[in-house]
């Protein structure tokens, strides 16, 4: 939720700043703003709207220097307006933040009480006026900062800078991630990987209460005590190219069809092809520790629960061991009980989303032994945890998350996997079988968005004016009914809904019409004739339905006027392909109905608050 980005150093600033800006919108997009320090003091630019507005700004209003800050909001405190735009300024400190100041009710009422003139209605500014106050009780800017990070609950990644310390960026974080990139003679920092490719792939993520000074030769490290610190300097991996549409007309449509190497990235290295079995070092459990566990229980927010939920029956299926998807913030709601033998898998893209790091939180503080699964390496959730089995999907930018959802699928099931070796709980031979299916998926993968992809859009076509639509499927095909309805929402914005096919009975069905177009998942599996019902009292209320269904189902095909086919592939494995076909429809109905399929309305990458 929200981009900053920063840098020092003799390169033309506002390209820099602009193009990190460009490179995090997808983290907030309602206002902008840069500030850059200058002969004169601290020039800011702000406005609100998309990041074009602010550039346009520019161009007309330049500003030069050799250090400066970014943001890109995505409002919680007060509306999207440029007097709410970031950096704020106090005296002639300007601030950036991404975050929440809880306790700001309080921090605001001290702020007017000292005769400061509040001109937003964000907590950031409050953040610039604390600094202020200290600053003018004759401390440094380093000190004031530390004092006034001692004042704020709640969660921030901040920057600030001010001409009374040239040459310097001085951050700090809390439950916000924030990253540090090294060149040559310049640093910057910014809260995202993506913004910094370009420019370096040397980088430390900070840790929580971590301060740092950013300079053009250096940065420093302290802790809340002021005391220096060192952090791992990390080489990432991932291109610039891979942050660029590279021709296709929106990120997310690229990433749809970036999934075959996606997949293929994170299985490669993993499969034990000889053996048939996983390589399972990078999970991090010792056989005695996995022989001891007597639950899994995933936590997890939107996508991610839904590559969770199928991960439940994965486990149960293949490792015979019981097994929980549970909604993280919900699980933070009560007083959750963790047993010994307890394993709890957390599973997130960005390995940042505030809940779902908190929910990891309390269930170590309960004692549970956590394996992360995340696909941005050293972010808050899998530092926490025990064990921290990544995803290579490479960056993912489009709001709506496709390729990491394909990818979270396959190391949900390499664990399960595992787990099953292990135990003994499954077959050599059904184990090596599974590792042979797995090693195929890509090219199936690859088959089934080719086949798909006029249908989809063809489907997409005639759907774009419905208010509502429903997808049903059981078994590993809810999971998939749940994410192709939050698909659609996410970027077309028709209400659509995810049911268990067996639910249907219990109330949905009331909302069958003639004008309800529902997708029915029925790949070929043990649930399909029972989902094969459901699609005919579908019909029989008139409804219009479409299939996702195994190529070659003349039963299902006669029933239906269209069909989006699926290679054959093993049942276990159906949700890698049944939801492709559903992404594109997604995909195609949103860009029928030109909404901003990249950065859907209201919605954040990466949602760190509460
Ligand atoms: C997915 O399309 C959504 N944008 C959203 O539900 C997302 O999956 C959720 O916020 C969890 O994010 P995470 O995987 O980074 O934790």
């Amino acid at each position: 939720m929200c981009g900053i980005v920063g840098y020092v150093g003799e390169s033309p600033i506002s390209p820099i700043l602009l193009d990190g800006l460009r490179r995090l919108e997808y983290r907030g997009y309602d206002s902008a703003g840069l500030a850059v320090l200058t002969d004169e003091g601290v020039a800011i630019r702000r406005a609100a709207g998309k990041l074009r507005t602010l550039e346009e700004l520019v161009e007309r209003e330049p500003i030069e220097g050799n250090v400066g800050i970014g943001h890109t909001r995505w409002a919680t405190h007060g509306r999207p307006s440029e007097e709410n735009a970031h950096p704020h300024v106090s005296g002639d400190v300007a601030v950036v933040h991404n975050g929440i100041i809880e306790n700001h009710t309080e921090l605001r009422r001290e702020v007017r009480e000292s005769g400061l003139e509040l001109r937003s209605e964000t907590d950031t500014e409050l953040v610039a006026h604390l600094i202020a106050l200290e600053l003018a009780k004759g401390c440094d800017l380093r000190e004031a900062l530390l004092r006034t990070l001692g004042r704020l609950k709640g969660s921030y990644a901040i920057a600030a800078i001010s001409p009374r310390v040239p040459g310097k960026i001085f951050v700090a974080r809390a439950n916000s991630p924030l990253v540090l990139g090294l060149g040559d003679g310049e640093n910057y920092c910014a809260s995202d990987v993506p913004a910094l490719l370009p420019y370096t792939r040397e980088m430390i993520f900070l840790e929580d209460g971590d301060l740092a000074v950013v300079e053009a030769e250096r940065v420093s490290i302290f802790n809340l005590r002021g005391e220096e610190v060192e952090r791992t300097l990390r080489r990432i991996d991932w291109s610039p190219s891979m942050a660029e549409k590279a021709g296709y007309k929106h990120f997310m449509l690229k990433e749809i069809f970036e999934q075959p190497r996606a997949l293929e990235d994170t299985l490669r290295g993993r499969l034990n092809r000889a053996e048939g079995k996983i390589f399972g070092d990078e999970i991090g459990l010792s056989d005695e520790t996995i022989r001891g566990i007597n639950r899994v229980l995933f936590l997890a927010c939107g996508t991610s629960l839904h590559a969770s939920i199928a991960g439940r029956y994965w486990v149960e299926a293949l490792a015979k061991i019981p097994a929980q998807a549970e909604l993280a913030s919900e699980f933070r709601g009560r007083d959750p009980i963790i047993l010994p033998g307890d394993l709890v898998v957390v599973v997130s893209q960005s390995g940042e989303t505030i809940d779902t790091l908190l929910a990891a939180r309390l269930a170590k503080e309960k004692g549970a032994t956590i394996v992360a699964i995340a696909n941005v390496i050293d972010s808050a959730i899998p530092r926490l945890a025990d064990a921290a089995f990544y995803t290579h999907a490479g960056p993912e930018i489009g709001v709506a998350s496709t390729k990491c959802f394909t990818a979270q699928l396959a190391n949900i099931f390499m664990l399960a996997l595992h787990l099953g070796n292990v135990r003994g709980a499954i077959s050599p031979e059904r184990s090596a079988a599974f590792v042979e299916a797995l090693a195929k998926l890509p090219q199936k993968m690859h088959e089934t968005l080719l086949a798909s992809r006029q249908l989809a859009s063809s489907l997409a076509k005639r759907t774009r004016d419905a208010q509502d639509v429903l997808f049903l499927g059981r078994g590993l095909s809810f999971p998939i009914a749940l994410e192709a309805a939050l698909k659609l929402k996410e970027v077309s914005y028709i209400h659509a809904e995810g049911y268990a096919a067996g639910e249907l009975k219990h109330g949905p069905m009331a909302l069958l019409d003639e004008l309800l177009p529902v997708f029915v998942i029925l790949p070929r599996d043990e649930q399909r004739e029972r989902t094969l019902s459901n699609l005919e009292e579908v019909k029989a209320r008139d409804a219009r339905v479409v299939a996702v269904a195994t190529r070659g189902d003349e039963e299902t095909l006669e029933k239906v006027e269209d069909l989006l086919d699926i290679p054959e592939v093993e049942p276990e494995l159906s949700p890698f392909l049944t939801i492709l076909p559903l992404q594109l429809f997604a995909y195609y109905v949103a860009d029928f109905k030109g909404t901003d399929v990249d950065q859907p309305r209201n919605l954040a990458k990466t949602v760190t608050v509460e």
